[in-house]
C-alpha cells in the first residue's frame, strides 16, 4: 500500500518569474496522496518538518543536496522527427524536403508508429519532460500512439498538408478536415489543430481548424516567420488567392483564417515585422522559442536566426521554450535552457532563472495547465526531476549556474536526470 504522505528532501527550486525562483537548500517537499496521485502539500525549509511530526503513513525520500526542479514542459516538438536530428541542415525548406518529409512518411505504417511511440516516450522520461505541445505526422495513428504512450500533460496534433507537399504526404482537403474533426472530438482539449504551416495548408482547411477549435476549446499550433525565404514564399502563395491579395504579413494570413488567439502557439517567430508583432499581441497568440533549432549550423541547428525575446517582452507577447525536435538536435529542455542563456550572453535578462521559468511555469500558463503543474505551489501535482548534481547554495541562479557549468557535453544532459517523478511516483 502506498503511504498517505511522502517527504522529499533536497535542494529544491521552484520558479516564480523571469527574475525570481524560490530556492531551499536542505529543503523539504511534503506530498499528500489524493485519488489520482500525490500533490504538493507544502514546500519549505527543514523547519516545516515540525508541522508533520507524528504522521503515521509516511515515506521519506532523502536526496541529500541533489537539486530538484519541476517536471519540464516542451512547448514545441515533433515526436515523429527523432531520426532527422542529425541530418544535414542546409536550410529549413531543403531540410524538410530532403530529410524530414521522407522520415515522417514512414509513420504511415502502424506497427512502426507504435514501436517508435514507445521508445520516444522513454526518451521523454529520461530527459525529464512531463508535458508539452507536440506535432505528429499527417497520420491519425501518430496521434493515437503518442497519447497512448506518453506520460504527462501532452497536447498532440496531426500535421495538415494539403498543398505544396510531396505526393506521399499530400492529403485531400476533405481527408484533412475529417481527421481534424474526428480527432478533436475524440481528444477534446488534449487535441491540437496543427496546420503544418501556411505554405502547405489551404485556407479553407485552416478555417475549418479554427471552427473546430471554437467547438472543443482545444489548442492550435503552427510555424511562423522561421526563415526569410519561407516568408517570401508564403506571401507569394497567398497574394494570388482570393481574399489575401493585400495581405501584408505572415501573421495576417493566419489571422484572416481565424487561427490566432490565446489558445494558439506559433513556433519560432524569429523574423517578425512590426505588423506581425502587433497582430500577435492583439490576438494574445503565444510564441514557442526554440533556441537549439534556430542555432547556427556549427551548433547543429538550422541557422534560422535569433528570437528577439526582449522585444517580445516589450510587446508583451507571451513566449515559452521548446526543443523543436528534430530541427532541434536534442530533446532535453535543459539543453534548450542552456542554449537560450548562451545565445544571449551579455544580456542581463537571459538568466538561468528565466530559462527555468520559461521551461516550466510559463509553458504551463501558455498550455493553460498552471492550475495543476509548473511549480511546487500548494495542491499542484507532484511532478519533478531529481538531478544528478549536488549543491547547497542559497540562490537559485547560483545553483543553476553551477549545475549547467558541470555538464561538459550536450549528451550529458540526459545523465543529469537522476529520477523523474510524476504525480509522486518514480517513473
Ligand atoms: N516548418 C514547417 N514544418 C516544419 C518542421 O517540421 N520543423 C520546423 N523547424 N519548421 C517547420
Ligand atoms: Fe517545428
Amino acid at each position: 500500500m502506498e503511504p498517505k504522505w511522502k517527504i522529499v528532501r533536497g535542494t529544491i527550486i521552484s520558479p516564480i518569474s523571469d527574475k525570481k525562483s524560490k530556492c531551499y537548500p536542505n529543503g523539504v517537499l511534503i506530498l499528500k496522496k489524493y485519488s489520482n496521485g500525490y500533490r504538493i502539500e507544502e514546500l519549505g525549509a527543514e523547519k516545516i518538518l515540525e508541522n508533520y511530526q507524528g504522521l503515521r503513513s509516511v515515506e521519506v525520500l532523502d536526496f541529500g543536496s541533489k537539486v530538484i526542479i519541476p517536471g519540464l514542459l516542451d512547448l514545441h516538438f515533433h515526436w515523429v522527427q527523432d531520426d532527422v536530428r542529425d541530418k544535414p541542415k542546409d536550410n529549413l525548406l531543403k531540410w524538410l524536403e530532403n530529410h524530414t518529409w521522407p522520415a515522417e512518411s514512414k509513420f504511415k505504417n502502424l506497427a512502426y508508429t507504435k514501436k517508435k511511440a514507445k521508445s520516444f516516450s522513454q526518451s521523454l522520461i529520461k530527459n525529464g519532460t512531463l508535458g508539452g505541445a507536440c506535432y505528429g505526422s499527417i497520420h491519425a495513428h501518430s496521434v493515437d500512439a503518442a497519447f497512448k504512450e506518453f506520460v504527462g500533460d501532452f497536447f498532440i496534433g496531426n500535421v495538415l498538408m494539403t498543398m505544396n507537399s510531396p505526393d506521399y504526404l499530400l492529403q485531400t482537403k476533405k481527408q484533412a478536415k475529417s481527421l481534424v474533426e474526428k480527432l478533436a472530438m475524440k481528444y477534446r482539449r488534449r487535441y491540437v489543430v496543427t496546420p503544418r504551416f501556411a505554405p502547405t495548408t489551404d485556407e479553407d482547411v485552416m478555417r475549418f481548424g479554427s471552427s473546430i477549435q471554437k467547438k472543443t476549446n482545444c489548442l492550435i499550433q503552427s510555424h511562423l516567420c522561421e526563415t526569410e525565404n519561407e516568408i517570401e514564399w508564403v506571401l507569394s502563395i497567398f497574394r494570388e488567392r482570393k481574399g489575401f491579395e493585400d495581405v501584408k504579413s505572415y501573421s495576417d494570413i493566419y489571422q484572416r483564417v481565424g487561427l490566432l488567439g490565446e489558445n494558439t502557439i506559433m513556433g519560432h517567430g524569429i523574423h517578425l515585422s512590426a505588423e506581425d508583432r502587433k497582430i500577435l499581441r492583439r490576438t494574445r497568440t503565444a510564441v514557442a522559442h526554440c533556441p537549439t533549432s534556430n542555432a547556427p549550423k556549427n551548433k547543429r541547428g538550422l541557422g534560422s536566426g535569433l528570437f528577439d525575446f526582449k522585444q517580445a517582452n516589450k510587446d508583451r507577447i507571451e513566449w515559452g521554450l521548446g526543443s523543436d525536435i528534430g530541427a532541434g538536435p536534442f530533446l532535453s529542455m535543459l539543453d534548450v535552457m542552456k542554449s537560450f542563456v548562451e545565445q544571449n550572453k551579455g544580456c542581463k535578462h537571459a538568466t538561468y532563472v528565466s530559462a527555468l521559468y520559461r521551461a516550466t511555469l510559463k509553458n504551463a500558463q501558455i498550455l493553460k495547465i498552471d492550475n495543476r503543474v509548473g511549480d511546487f505551489a500548494f495542491k499542484k501535482e507532484a511532478n519533478f526531476n531529481v538531478l544528478n548534481f549536488e549543491c547547497s547554495k542559497k540562490s537559485a541562479q547560483s545553483v543553476l549556474e553551477e549545475l549547467f557549468k558541470s555538464v561538459s557535453s550536450r549528451k550529458g544532459f540526459e545523465e543529469l536526470i537522476d529520477q523523474t517523478v510524476y504525480q509522486g511516483r518514480v517513473l
